[in-house]
């Protein structure tokens, strides 16, 4: 199950990322915004990133419209690594390196095309499971 969430700002990405993952046949859960209304995108990527923290959900896609709000908030709640990609090699450096669990985009920095690559990658990419990479992201949290 893949959560997402988005401000007003990446409510049109969310939409078009949304179906994309249904065309995939990904199980997809919606935490918001609903509407183009503005709203306050810490309420959004607080919901996402609990629910991959709790286990509800695999990952976590957050958009807003830079991608850095909706990251600073997740990288809060304990247990999430939220990555804010604009490139395919970045989302699949974060994933091989850093098991990051949520990915966050820029809907305002980053086209439709090109997030939805970046989706593709971030979920397509397993963690390496590199015994330098595991130290490293256990010392994330010490
Ligand atoms: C909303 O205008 C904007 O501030 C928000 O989408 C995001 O870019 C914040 O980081």
């Amino acid at each position: 199950m893949i959560a997402i969430g988005s401000d007003h700002g990446g409510f049109a990405l969310k939409g078009e990322i949304i179906a994309h993952l249904q065309k995939r046949s990904f199980e997809v859960k919606d935490f918001g915004t609903y509407t183009e209304a503005s709203c306050d995108y810490p309420v959004y990527a607080k919901a996402v990133a609990k629910a991959v923290a709790a286990g509800e959900c695999d990952k976590g896609i957050l958009i807003c419209g830079t991608g850095i709000g909706v990251s600073m908030t997740a990288n809060k709640i304990r247990g999430i690594r939220a990555a804010l990609c604009g490139d395919c090699f970045s989302a699949e450096a974060t994933r091989l390196h850093n098991d990051a669990n949520v990915l966050t985009l820029g809907a305002r920095v980053t086209g439709p095309g090109l997030a939805l690559k970046i989706v593709d990658t971030f979920l397509d990419t397993p963690f390496s499971g590199d015994e330098r990479h595991i130290r490293r992201i256990s010392q994330i949290e010490d």
